[in-house]
């Protein structure tokens, strides 16, 4: 959480405690008032002052091609100083991958001039060396009028990106790429940011990682330079494609669509400026390393760039897919073993107990509050936790409190073993950099310093042999501090007491400063105030407002300018190493605030701290689908809202919502009114309802969650992905998938008891089943469908052609493991389905043995031709799971004959079929299966 939003009106840090007042310098986190650069109208266009460079010494091969760029004319230095040779390597790295990187030629070691983000830190993926002749995606270039070049796709000779035109602009703090795009492109990506999925064509997306409540369209927590580009074709009548932009699609036409991925593996704080007919993507440091990923479909894109990239997603243990309550207002044991009983008295299904800040002994992390959350109190909750299924995961920040070295608190072993590995970072000069954060002043732990790993395992293990914690909330790693600079370095020996208090953060900076616009020196680089001012959220734009500075230093010399965007990363992995070792062989089960491209491979993450309205119900949609498009699958928000009052309507609304997301969380902020599902009765109400829902179809989730592990697909997924061929389909974000086979519209509106919804596919012949009713829609093509939707309801539907794996519903996920499965088939319109099942132990990083299942249905025998309809699972793989088969379903059934399983005849009286709804329910099959549904392959006949 960031500290509670309540108005502030004076331009200085105040900490409201009834003990102590700690002595900030004024103005200590207002910062220089700087006008962004995109604002400035008398901002240097590098584009016209800046003179591109000339490619000489090219040297192709088989694989790409290498050259040296030299500046092509005087150097124009608009935001920095022109690096005058480059170095541009061009690779043909897989068949659906290009690299093409420009680097200084002459790094200089000792002139931190510029800064080259290395490779321990963020992986580059490997080559696979492909031949240029095979790739899809082939590039070219020229010197006129200076260096230029173009990425196409060679199947089709689409131009995917093009500089033709422009200038590249390469400076120690600023670069610059423009690619004209086609009319009325199609972009997502870009984030972290709270905006639509689609990103229009006139936006400015700023990205620095921030701490910041989620305002709308500006950065906030995560760090993803990466872009889906999707571009729908008509397909004329002689074959041929033309372009089109996707709001003119006519639904009677055919298309076509083809996406490819962008990432730019570069970590400085960037500006990507989206205009109507080209890109211009800005970074103020670092080198230009892009990679192009060819699809041609979004899952292909998504696939390649988590597999061959950033890393794969992390696999979840499978009760972190029940339900999460948690609040930043319990304080004590005796709250949260009241709201466990709550839950229990209202049968509502918990899974796991959260702790934010609240338990800490004055915000110190690794101490439990002596008073009110003492250790063996704790101890017993959580025992009693474990006993009953359930879990408990508490927060713990990167900021750690400073004593006072002359104050009588000086007691904080965490700080003191810190201090002695020395793994604190500092100020340029040496000494510890100290800013602020909730225990007070605050130093921060060194990711770069070879110690900090070790230290930060001992704290969590230290503490974790008291309190066994069952996965670790990371915040605040943004990394958040709360004053401008190194405040505590003159102060803290001043303030007799300081030590754990609320404080405030004055937001407005705006009054007194004057612009402040820095004019670069050519050879000095300028991290505090760098001449290139993005847009950045914080006030005065100043990169060291609410965050670490600039200037603090890592133990190899690297400064925060250089890797900001990189703490959460390096902290997630810090900690899912720990995690491997207190809960050793277990999946590490972490939920980070910040994140950076390939944090999914170690971490959940949630949408930080939005706001208890409907907007911010809605934009959970969007945020999440953008986080399946940055491999970080395991993604929810604060369901009913985090900052401000959420009420009945909303919480019904979002608590059904969220119920198809795979991090399910309801979590709220100190000061606003009790959101848990037991406050209302038609919340409870909804709450069971839908997590009765949930908590059956957990199979067909982890199945999900687990190719998603594998192969880099999808778990929410946008319509447009699924069905890529409709571009009517490009922005829509207010209904979505969970795989391929369930899509959800959510009322998202006040007041309304009903909802529009689009059917996609039908055109093609696609059909759709009412989840509860089990029939199929009588649906329009292309057009919105309206559904009523009372309070307590939200609108699901099974795609034809599935076939879920299910469980039964319980109060916890372990006694939905241990029940009899079921299946739910969907037949499509000429009668087929398919589906698939993992199952292993729900926890291990190893496992020693899974299952596999396959599903296939089809209602006409594939080698007579005869009519025969049959339901066929193939088993691989020796888990041994010994729940029986409870029953089969199957949707769209037009007639029964003789049921078989297996060959053995089902008794008439387990067979229920309903001609009219065209169910067939098939019941009586337990003792058919009683060593276990999946212990042998079988048919199951109709
Ligand atoms: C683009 O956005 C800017 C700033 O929001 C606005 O002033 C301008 O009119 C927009 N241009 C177009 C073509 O929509
Ligand atoms: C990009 O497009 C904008 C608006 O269409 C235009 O003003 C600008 O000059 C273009 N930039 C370049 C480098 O072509
Ligand atoms: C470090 O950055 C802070 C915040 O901008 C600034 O107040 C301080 O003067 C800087 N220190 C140095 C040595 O540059
Ligand atoms: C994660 O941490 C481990 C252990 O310290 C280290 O070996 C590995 O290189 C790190 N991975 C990344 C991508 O930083
Ligand atoms: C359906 O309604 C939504 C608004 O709820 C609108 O944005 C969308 O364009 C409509 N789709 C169709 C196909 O009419």
């Amino acid at each position: 959480m960031v500290r509670p939003a309540t108005a502030v009106t004076s331009a200085v840090l105040f900490f409201v405690h009834a003990s102590a007042v700690i002595t900030l310098p004024p103005g200590a986190n207002t910062g220089q008032n700087l006008l962004p650069n995109i604002d400035d109208p008398n901002a240097v266009n590098a584009q016209t002052a800046c003179p591109g460079y000339t490619a000489t010494n090219m040297q192709t091969s088989n694989h790409g091609m290498t050259a040296t760029l030299s500046l092509a004319g005087d150097a124009c230095n608009a935001y920095g100083t022109d690096v005058d040779s480059l170095d541009l390597t061009v690779e043909y790295q897989a068949n659906d991958r290009l690299n093409i990187e420009l680097v200084p030629s002459h790094i200089d070691s000792t002139n931190s001039s510029w800064y080259i983000l290395p490779e321990t830190l963020v992986p580059k993926p490997q080559s696979e060396q492909a031949n240029a002749d095979d790739s899809d995606l082939k590039f070219t270039w020229s010197n006129k009028p200076s260096f230029n070049f173009k990425v196409t796709r060679r199947s089709t000779g689409d131009v995917l990106f093009n500089t033709e035109g422009t200038v590249i602009v390469f400076e120690n703090q600023f670069i610059e790429l423009v690619s004209s795009l086609p009319e009325d492109y199609n972009l997502y990506g870009l984030g972290e940011r709270m905006h639509g999925l689609r990103l229009g064509n006139n936006f400015t997306a700023t990205t620095y990682t921030a701490d910041n409540p989620d305002p709308l369209d500006v950065n906030i927590y995560g760090f993803h330079p990466f872009y889906l580009d999707t571009r729908y074709y008509e397909v004329d009548g002689d074959g041929s494609y033309t372009y089109v932009p996707a709001d003119t699609a006519d639904a009677s036409k055919n298309y076509v669509s083809r996406s490819h991925g962008v990432f730019l593996r570069n970590a400085h704080g960037q500006e990507v400026l989206l205009r109507p007919d080209n890109i211009t993507w800005r970074t103020i440091g670092g080198s230009l390393d892009l990679y192009f990923y060819a699809g041609p479909s979004q899952a292909e894109v998504t696939s390649n760039y988590q597999a061959s990239t950033i890393g794969l997603p992390a696999m979840q243990q499978y009760w972190t897919f029940g339900y999460h309550q948690s609040n930043w207002d319990w304080p004590n044991w005796d709250t949260l073993e009241q709201v466990v009983a709550n839950f229990s008295m209202y049968a509502i299904p918990l899974e796991t107990m959260w702790s934010d800040i609240d338990y800490m002994d004055q915000y110190r992390n690794f101490q439990n509050d002596p008073v009110n959350y003492p250790y063996d109190q704790g101890a017993d909750f959580i025992d009693s936790l474990h006993q009953n299924g359930m879990q408990y995961v508490p927060i713990v920040d990167p900021i750690i409190y400073y004593p006072n070295p002359n104050g009588d608190t000086a007691d904080y072993a965490p700080y003191d073993r810190g201090t002695e590995a020395n793994v604190w970072l500092t100020n340029p000069g040496g000494s510890v950099y100290i800013g602020a954060g909730w225990p007070g002043y605050t130093v921060y732990p060194d990711w770069h310093h070879p110690n900090t790993s070790a230290w930060w395992l001992n704290e969590l293990a230290l503490w974790g042999q008291s309190i066994k914690f069952d996965g670790i909330w990371i915040d605040m790693n943004e990394v958040s501090s709360s004053c401008v600079g190194s405040c505590g370095s003159a102060y803290v020996t001043q303030d007799a007491e300081h030590e754990a208090r609320d404080f405030e953060v004055a937001a407005d900076a705006t009054s007194t400063a004057s612009y402040l616009v820095t004019t670069p020196t050519p050879g000095v680089r300028d991290i505090n105030y760098p001449p290139y001012v993005i847009n950045h959220v914080q006030p005065g734009h100043d990169l060291a407002v609410g965050a670490v500075s600039p200037n603090a230093t890592h133990i190899d010399g690297v400064q925060e300018y250089d890797v900001h965007n990189l703490y959460a990363y390096q902290e997630t992995n810090g900690t899912y190493q720990a995690l491997t070792q207190i809960i050793p062989g277990k999946r590490p089960f972490i939920l980070s605030r910040s994140t950076f491209a390939g944090s999914g491979k170690w971490a959940a993450h949630w949408g930080g701290d939005n706001i208890a309205d409907w907007l911010h119900m809605y934009l959970s949609i969007p945020q999440a689908l953008s986080f399946s498009l940055y491999g970080i699958p395991m993604f929810g928000v604060d369901t009913c809202g985090f900052e401000g009052n959420t009420d009945e309507e909303l919480c019904n609304r979002w608590m059904m919502l969220s119920a198809f997301f795979p991090f399910y969380r309801n979590h709220n902020c100190i000061g606003s009114i009790p959101q848990e599902p037991y406050q209302w009765t038609t919340v409870t109400q909804a709450s069971k309802f839908i997590m009765g829902i949930r908590y059956a179809l957990l199979p067909y989730m982890y199945t999900l969650f687990h190719d998603a592990h594998t192969t880099g697909s999808t778990v929410m997924r946008a319509l447009a992905w699924e069905f890529p061929d409709d571009p009517s389909l490009a922005a829509v974000d207010r209904q979505f998938l969970l795989g391929p086979s369930l899509m959800i519209i959510p009322v998202l509106d006040q007041g309304a008891t009903s909802v529009d919804g689009v059917f996609p596919g039908i055109a093609q012949g696609e059909i759709w089943y009412d989840y509860y009713m089990q029939t199929e829609m009588a649906v329009e093509a292309g057009v919105n469908t309206t559904l009523d939707t009372p309070l307590g309801h939200i609108q699901l539907f099974i795609r034809g052609g599935s076939v879920l794996p299910m469980q039964q519903p319980a109060l916890v996920t372990r006694d939905v493991r241990n029940s009899p499965w079921s299946l739910l088939v969907a037949l499509s319109g000429n009668g087929t389905a398919k589906g698939s099942l993992y199952v292993d132990d729900g926890e291990s990083i190893v496992q020693n043995a899974t299952l596999s299942v396959d599903f296939k249905a089809n209602t006409t025998d594939t080698e007579t031709g005869s009519a025969s309809s049959s339901l066929y699972a193939s088993v691989s793989g020796d888990f041994q799971d010994t729940n029986a088969l409870g029953n089969v379903t199957i949707l769209g059934v037009s007639s029964v004959g003789n049921v078989t399983f297996n060959g053995n005849a089902v008794g008439s009286d387990s067979i229920a079929y309903n001609e009219e709804s065209k169910v067939l329910i098939v019941n009586g099959l337990l003792d058919l299966t009683q060593s276990g549904a999946w212990d042998q392959d079988w048919v199951l006949s109709w």
